[in-house]
C-alpha cells in the first residue's frame, strides 16, 4: 500500500508557486476572504489559508460579517472587492447561514476572481474545458495529487461518492475531462447498492461527509482511494476535544487499496495549495490584461 502524502505534494505545489510569485515582484497576487459568523471549522480554514498566502509571499485580507448579515450588505463588499483592481481572488467562505442564497453570494464575484471555481461561468466553463477556467480548489487538489502521484487515470473507472457543489460534481466534470479520461460514476446518499458501485471503481473519491463511511468491503482490491472527508469526531483524549475523521476506514481500506490518501494530510493541504494556484494564476492574467 502506498500512501499519497498530500503534506508533500503540497509543499511541492507551494515551492512552484513562490517562485512564481516571486518572478511577479513588485505585483503581489491579493486573495480576499470573507468569513460570514464564527464556525470553528471555517475558522480554522480561512487562518490556515490566510497562513500560506503569507508563506508564499502573497496578500491576504479578511472581512468577517456576523451570523445576522443581510444579503446586501454581503453584496456590497463582494462589489467593492469586485471594483479593487489590488484584488485579484475572492473567496466566501462555505458554509454560509440559511438565510443567504449560496449560488447567489458564490455568482456575485466577478468570474476573473472567482478563484473557489462556484460560480455559475467557472463551471459552465469547467464543463466546456475551456482552458484556464477556475476549478474548484478540492477537486483540483484531488487531480493534483492522482497527477503528481503518477496514478494513471485514462480508461480507468471513477467513482465519486458525492455530489455536492464543492467538490462531487466538479471533481465529476474533472474526471471525465480530456486531462483525466476517466469513466466516471456519481453515487449519493439516495443510491441503491452504493457498496456494489463503489466496489467496481479502480479509483474511489470519497466526499461524503460521513466519518469512516467507506469500509474494506466496498473497495476492489488495488484501486486507489482519495479521502476528501474532514470530519470533525469528539474525543476527550485530544487537546481540543476532537479528531479529524475521513470518510475512509484508513485503517482497514489501506490493506485492501494500492494506494490511499491520509486525514488528516491528504486533501486538505492540497485544497488550500490549488486556492493559492488559482490566486496566482488570476493575477497573472489580470497583469496581461494591463
Ligand atoms: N468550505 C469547504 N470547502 C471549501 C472551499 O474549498 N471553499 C470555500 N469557499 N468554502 C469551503
Amino acid at each position: 500500500m502506498r500512501l499519497i502524502d498530500g503534506n508533500l505534494i503540497a509543499q511541492e505545489v507551494l515551492a512552484e508557486i513562490k517562485a512564481r510569485v516571486a518572478r511577479l515582484a513588485p505585483i503581489i497576487p491579493h486573495v480576499a476572504f470573507i468569513r460570514v459568523g464564527e464556525d470553528p471549522a471555517s475558522v480554522s480554514y480561512v487562518t490556515k489559508k490566510q497562513k500560506t498566502a503569507a508563506e508564499v509571499g502573497m496578500q491576504a485580507s479578511i472581512k468577517v460579517f456576523p451570523e445576522t448579515v443581510t444579503q446586501a450588505d454581503l453584496f456590497k463588499h463582494i462589489d467593492a472587492l469586485n471594483a479593487d483592481s489590488s484584488v485579484h481572488g475572492i473567496l466566501i467562505q462555505a458554509p454560509l447561514p440559511k438565510h443567504l442564497s449560496e449560488t447567489d453570494v458564490f455568482n456575485r464575484v466577478a468570474s476573473q476572481k472567482d478563484v473557489d471555481g462556484f460560480g455559475t461561468l467557472s463551471i459552465g466553463k469547467l464543463v466546456q474545458e475551456i482552458p484556464g477556467a477556475f476549478a474548484a480548489c478540492t477537486p483540483a487538489g484531488v487531480i493534483e495529487l492522482l497527477k503528481r502521484s503518477n496514478i494513471e487515470t485514462t480508461g480507468k473507472h471513477a467513482v465519486v461518492v458525492g455530489r455536492s457543489l464543492i467538490v462531487g460534481k466538479p471533481a465529476a466534470i474533472l474526471l471525465i475531462s480530456k486531462a483525466c479520461n476517466c469513466t466516471v460514476t456519481i453515487t449519493h446518499s439516495q443510491t441503491k447498492d452504493l457498496s456494489a458501485i463503489v466496489r467496481q471503481a479502480d479509483i474511489v473519491i470519497a466526499a461524503i461527509g460521513k466519518p469512516k463511511f467507506i469500509t474494506a468491503d466496498m473497495i476492489k482490491p488495488g484501486a486507489v482511494v482519495i479521502d476528501v472527508g474532514i470530519n470533525r469526531v469528539a474525543d476527550a483524549t485530544k487537546k481540543n476535544g476532537y479528531a479529524l475523521i475521513g470518510d475512509v476506514d484508513f485503517e482497514n481500506v489501506s490493506k485492501v487499496s494500492s494506494a490511499i490518501s491520509p486525514v488528516p494530510g491528504g486533501v486538505g493541504p492540497m485544497t488550500v495549495a490549488m486556492l493559492m494556484k488559482n490566486t496566482l494564476d488570476a493575477c497573472e492574467r489580470a497583469n496581461a490584461r494591463g
